[in-house]
């Protein structure tokens, strides 16, 4: 023992354990205490540190007598703050045990929020994540945490309104939230905040909201300005100050209080009634709206349906698309409003086609539009929008929607740092989801005489669902299938099973419900201007019936189907709802109508009909992963290759090397001439399918130099199993796709 004690002396294992730090998660003697800081390797507690800042303590006088923030206002400022932390931290990361946040003003406590999650799991997974992220302009700083137990934390003293330490004590000051929250937000579980006994034993309420809002609505597009801004966000390299990063989530809870029943006269908002048919129109912006109904005469035979089916092709709306309805709504309820004037900028996050319908009415109206659209778009979206006047800014497709560099996070950048300036933000905009209620859903009700028995369509705000769906169930309660899934029932009066609405949700995409739909390894999917990976405001899915997910085989499939046996020059998402309707329309009988809506035009992807196999690429070169790098480059010089696929000797493939970055580990001496090419080998390069479109190959090529062309095999084994393997096809560039693209264009010019 004392062998030991002297090998110990005055090492870090001689120092006692602090008890400040095992309570309490921090000391305030920080890094210098002479005790043992144990930092816990796993917890189910993580500490964000410094997070919360009291606005009483930042706007006092400087003699501390006055202050400019009344407690109510105190209060509602750490409400809000408690309640945007703590559900982001169960939507993030996992379900949260309790939550609590130090009012304390001693460095080691002030602002720290604990968060104890019911798993060790996802406290782990959210430690590593928060520190990449901000929260109102600061870095997050989190940590596991040792502590466990609040209440040996807390200060029993400043519980009972009692502690002379004021805001320095050494204990936890924790500091409640008010009642009002715990009462309107009762699905959070127990939360044991400030452990104020008559708090914790209060009751929970749900009261019954106002049920006198009738229509699509959400909030007017006034609210935009008043909202909130969401505090947290990912950015690594950001300095970002708070105005640069004001923005409102395009999923905040939406305070629409529509409900079956309730007559349309009560409804807050202002309503359109269709307009009569002119001989000459005003102006294009007359051609939004009133699109034709059409009868799929073969697609239905062909799956075996027995019911009618007819397709709402939105693709006859002036701009070419369903969103032509949306962004002239927007437009003009906020010209109504007073909020948009003469020269002001609209600025949108869109997937393109809000854009083309935005840049539409604001090259007749007279506005500058600035379009914020992911990378995965279109080119062909891209053209028409410059050919209307729009400036485009182009966001990484990878960005999630909450990031800064994501197609929401820039459009608000620049929202915020341009005068007037107006996002109408079709995410949120109460006008998103009215005009399909007011117009959409009116004109086929008109167009089916009030007879519809099943309506698929696709989500993307999930505006048209929303809007036609609550049109639908307020107009035609007696619409019935013999669908199973989900009971629905209509006001008392018809207490059957109905199976009215179908939304369509690709794969990769969370808008589904239940949950259980959405689970996939799929993180990306081709199809244009549908799913997300937030559920936009103006989506209910509660107005769903029935959910099913697409996938882009299936739905380009189907989109080229639509226009080759059925004349409709649609675009993907049409294929995918109808891949979806042919599914869910099975259940209809004789005699029933299944209405599918076609949002868009082929006009948009121009590029489908022409596969990557059509490149007619020359033979791929390989090597194995035991050649050495200076006979590959040898090889890679005489061949005029700038890389090559390392495959083993099965075929499969390992990774790629290029001679850029074998030039480089061998300059920085990493590897040397003599070593295999297997140390060199990376594998962050795109892979493209023989059978994908060149539309996908020219947005790989617009970042990447090169893809590798793979080819799906499926290989027998002996023992009779079999499994798939991905053997290379081919490397192509972006000097492949010009010259097929020029020869093409000469030959069409030479005919
Ligand atoms: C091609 C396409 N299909 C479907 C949709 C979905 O429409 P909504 O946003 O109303 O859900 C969109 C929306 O952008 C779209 O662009």
């Amino acid at each position: 023992m004392a062998e030991y004690l002297a090998s110990i002396f005055g090492t870090e294992k001689d120092k006692v354990n602090c008890s400040f730090y095992f309570k309490i998660g921090a000391c305030r003697h920080g890094d210098r205490c002479s005790r043992l800081h144990n930092k816990p390797t796993f917890s189910q507690t993580i500490a964000l540190l410094n997070i919360y800042r009291n606005p009483q303590n930042s706007s006092q006088s400087a003699d501390g007598l006055r202050c400019a923030v009344s407690d109510v206002e105190m209060q509602e400022h750490y409400d809000e703050f408690f309640e945007e932390v703590f559900t982001e931290m169960e939507e993030k990361y996992g379900e949260v045990e309790e939550m609590n946040v130090c009012d304390n003003l001693g460095d080691h406590l002030v602002g720290n929020v604990y968060v104890k999650f019911r798993r060790e799991e996802d406290a782990e997974k959210a430690v590593i994540d928060l520190n990449n992220r901000w929260f109102n302009g600061q870095p997050i700083h989190a940590e596991l945490s040792p502590v466990t137990d609040f209440r040996e934390a807390c200060c029993r003293q400043y519980e009972m309104g009692e502690c002379t330490r004021g805001g320095f004590c050494n204990f936890m000051h924790l500091k409640p939230i008010s009642r009002e929250l715990r009462r309107i937000d009762p699905g959070r579980g127990p939360v044991n905040v400030g452990l104020d006994p008559e708090i914790v034993v209060v009751e929970v309420v749900v009261e019954e909201e106002d049920v006198n809002v009738i229509g699509g609505g959400q909030e007017i597009v006034k609210d935009l300005v008043d909202s909130e801004p969401c505090h947290f966000y990912y950015n690594e390299n950001c300095k970002a100050n708070d105005k640069e990063r004001e923005w409102i989530r395009p999923d905040t809870p939406s305070k629409c209080t529509w409900k079956l029943g309730k007559p349309p006269s009560d409804s807050p908002h202002r309503h359109t009634t269709l307009p009569e048919p002119l001989k000459i129109l005003p102006s294009i912006l007359n051609k939004v709206g009133n699109t034709p109904l059409v009868r799929i005469n073969k697609i239905g035979k062909q799956y075996g349906l027995k019911c009618e089916l007819l397709a709402k092709c939105e693709f006859f709306n002036a701009g070419g698309s369903v969103k032509d309805r949306i962004s002239l709504r927007m437009v003009e309820d906020a010209e109504k409003a007073g909020i948009l004037k003469p020269g002001d900028t609209i600025i949108e996050p869109t997937s393109g086609n809000t854009g083309i319908g935005l840049a539409l009415a604001a090259a007749v109206k007279g506005y500058r539009c600035i379009i914020v659209m992911p990378e995965k778009m279109s080119m062909e979206k891209v053209d028409v929008l410059r050919a209307l006047g729009a400036e485009i800014v182009r966001t990484p497709t990878t960005a999630r929607f909450d990031s800064p560099e994501s197609h929401v996070g820039v459009a608000w950048r620049l929202k915020n740092e341009m005068p007037n300036a107006h996002i109408l933000d079709q995410y949120r905009n109460a006008s998103n989801p009215l005009t399909h209620y007011d117009t959409t859903a009116e004109e086929i009700l008109q167009q089916c005489d009030g007879k519809i028995d099943m309506l698929v369509a696709t989500a993307g705000t999930g505006g048209t669902i929303t809007g036609i769906s609550r049109k639908l169930k307020e107009k035609c309660p007696d619409c019935k299938v013999s669908g199973k899934p989900k009971a629905f029932l209509f006001s008392g009066v018809n207490l059957k099973l109905l199976h009215l609405i179908i939304g369509v949700d690709p794969e990769g995409s969370i808008l589904a419900t239940p949950e259980e739909l959405n689970k996939t390894d799929k993180t990306m999917y081709e199809v244009e201007g549908i799913g997300y990976d937030f559920v936009p405001t103006v989506l209910d899915r509660s107005t769903v019936d029935q959910w099913y997910k697409s996938d882009d085989e299936e739905s380009f499939t189907l989109a080229r189907m639509l226009i080759r046996e059925e004349g409709l020059l649609c675009g993907g998402s049409s294929g995918s709802a109808m891949s979806a309707a042919l599914k869910a329309a099975k259940e209809l009988k004789e005699g029933q109508r299944c209405v599918v809506i076609l949002p868009d035009s082929i006009r948009n992807y121009m590029w489908w009909n022409i596969s990557v196999q059509e490149l007619k690429l020359s033979a791929p070169l390989t090597v194995l992963p035991t050649v050495t790098c200076a006979k590959t480059i040898e090889i890679l010089r005489e061949k005029r290759f700038d890389q090559v696929p390392v495959v083993d000797e099965s075929g499969a493939i390992l990774g790629m090397v290029t001679l850029g970055n074998m030039l480089s580990s061998l300059l920085a001496g990493k590897v040397q001439p003599s070593d295999e090419v297997s140390k060199v080998i990376y594998k962050q390069f795109k892979h493209i399918n023989l059978t994908d479109n060149l539309g996908k190959l020219s947005h790989i090529l617009e970042i990447d130099h090169f893809a590798l062309v793979v080819h799906e095999q499926i290989q027998y084994h002996t023992d009779g199993s079999s499994s798939k393997r991905q053997m290379v096809f081919g490397i192509v560039t972006a000097i492949d796709l010009l010259t097929f693209v020029t020869a093409r264009e000469r030959e069409r010019k030479s005919n």
